[in-house]
C-alpha cells in the first residue's frame, strides 16, 4: 500500500449482444454489483463501468500499485462472473477474451486489455478515460503524440512555459517485446518514424521531463497494448485498446487532449479484424457498433479525482462540436467501404496473418503452377 493513487482500466470482450454489436445492461449491471463490493469492503477506493462496443471496460481507483495480484484478481472474478451471466443470455462469443483457464496472479497475458498508473494525486486531478473498440493499440499513437508533441493541436507547449520543455515517451515493439524511451521535441522525428508503423510501434507511456512541475517518474499517459493473437496464436478478435490521460497544471489542458480526437483517423480493426476505417468519437449512448460491425468508435469519460474517488463521469464527446468530426468520418466510412474486399480498406497481406484469410489461401496452395 502507498499514499499515491492508482487508476486502473482493466477490460474485456465477454460476449456482445447481438454478434459484436455492445455489451448489454445485464452484462454491465454483474460488473457493478462484482465492483460495488469490493469498493464497500475497501478493496478499492471507487470504480466505474463502461462498455465501449462489445467491450466490458472497468475503471477503478486503488491504492495497491500497477500489477497488483488482488485488483487483477478482482477484475479476472468481474470477468468470470459476467460471463457466467453472458453464458446464461447465450451471447455472441461469450467469455472471448478469457483465454485462461485460471487466474495465476496478473491478468496480462490472460487476454484482458490492461492501462494503469500510480501517482501523487494533485490538488486537483482532471483524469480522462478513453475507450476504443473495433481497433489495435496502435490507433492510440496519433492522438497521444498529438496531445503531447504537437503544438499544432496543444497551445500549451508553446504558450505555457511549464509544457514548453515537451515530454519523454516509452515506446513498445510488440512484435520483438522491446521498449525505448524518447523525447519530444528533440527526437520528435525519430519518434514519428517508429509510430508511424502503429500495427508494431506503440506508445505505451508518456512521462514528465525531469525539473519540471510534475515527477518525471510518474505516467502522465499510459495505453493498454495487448496483442490478442500474441496471446491466442491466432485470431480471437480485435484488442480494442484504452488509455488513461492525466490534464491541466503542467499538461495539456482537457480541451487540448480532447482536440486530438477531432480528427477520424484511419485505423485498422473494423470488421473481422480486417479492415481500415475511421476512428469515429462517439457519446456514450452510440457505444455499439454496427454498421459492418462499426466503423471503429471512441469514447471518452471525464473524471476530478478526490482522494482517489472518481466524480463523474462527463461525457466527453456528447458535444455538437464532434458533429463534423462524426460527419466526415462516415464520409470516410463511406468511401473506404465501397472498396469492398480491396486494400487498403482490406489490410495488407502481413497484417491479415493472424486473421482467417490465411485458412483461405492454403486451400490453393496445390493450385499454383511455375510462371
Ligand atoms: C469482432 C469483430 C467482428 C467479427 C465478425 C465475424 O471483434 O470485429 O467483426 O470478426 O463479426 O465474427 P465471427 O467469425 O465470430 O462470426
Ligand atoms: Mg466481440
Ligand atoms: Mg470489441
Amino acid at each position: 500500500m502507498t499514499e499515491k493513487v492508482t487508476a486502473s482500466i482493466i477490460k474485456a470482450d465477454v460476449g456482445g449482444l447481438p454478434g459484436h454489436v455492445l455489451v448489454p445492461e445485464e452484462i454491465l449491471e454483474v460488473a457493478r454489483r462484482n465492483l460495488q463490493e469490493a469498493k464497500e469492503s475497501g478493496e478499492i477506493i471507487d470504480f466505474r463501468v463502461f462498455n465501449a462496443g462489445d467491450d466490458l471496460d472497468l475503471v477503478m481507483t486503488h491504492r495497491e500499485g500497477v500489477d497488483s495480484e488482488k485488483i487483477h484478481k478482482l477484475a479476472w472474478e468481474t470477468f468470470e462472473k459476467a460471463t457466467e451471466k453472458a453464458k446464461e443470455l447465450k451471447l455472441y462469443g461469450a467469455g472471448q477474451d478469457l483465454l485462461a483457464d485460471a487466474f495465476s496472479g496478473n491478468v496480462r497475458g490472460m487476454g484482458p486489455g490492461v492501462a494503469e498508473m500510480e501517482f501523487t494525486e494533485r490538488k486537483a486531478e482532471p483524469l480522462l478515460a478513453f475507450l476504443m473498440d473495433k481497433t489495435e493499440p496502435g490507433a492510440f499513437n496519433l492522438p497521444i503524440f498529438r496531445i503531447f508533441a504537437d503544438p499544432f493541436n496543444t497551445a500549451g507547449l508553446v504558450i505555457d512555459p511549464s509544457l514548453h520543455s515537451g515530454f519523454v515517451f516509452e515506446i513498445w515493439d510488440i512484435m520483438e517485446s522491446r521498449r525505448v524511451f524518447m523525447k519530444t521535441p528533440e527526437e520528435m522525428y525519430d519518434i514519428l518514424a517508429l509510430i508511424g508503423g502503429k500495427s508494431r510501434f506503440v506508445i505505451k507511456r508518456v512521462y514528465p521531463k525531469e525539473g519540471g512541475k510534475l515527477p518525471a517518474d510518474e505516467p502522465v499517459a499510459v495505453i493498454s497494448t495487448e496483442k490478442l493473437y500474441k496471446i491466442a496464436g491466432e485470431y480471437v478478435g480485435k484488442d480494442d485498446p484504452v488509455a488513461l490521460v492525466r490534464a491541466q497544471s503542467g499538461l495539456p489542458a482537457v480541451g487540448e487532449v480532447i482536440e486530438a480526437f477531432a480528427f477520424p483517423h484511419l485505423v485498422s480493426g473494423w470488421m473481422r479484424g480486417s479492415h481500415n476505417g475511421p476512428l469515429m468519437p462517439v457519446p456514450f449512448r452510440y457505444s455499439k457498433c454496427t454498421r459492418f460491425d462499426g466503423p471503429p468508435r471512441v469514447i471518452g469519460a471525464g473524471f476530478q479525482l478526490a482522494n482517489g474517488v472518481l466524480v463523474g463521469p462527463v461525457d466527453l464527446f456528447d458535444d455538437p462540436a464532434f458533429d463534423l468530426t462524426r460527419q466526415k468520418a462516415m464520409d470516410v466510412a463511406d468511401y473506404i467501404r465501397r472498396h469492398g474486399p480491396f486494400e487498403p480498406h482490406r489490410l495488407p497481406g502481413e497484417d491479415m496473418e493472424y486473421t482467417t484469410l490465411p485458412k483461405v489461401m492454403d486451400k490453393l496452395k496445390t493450385r499454383f503452377e511455375e510462371v
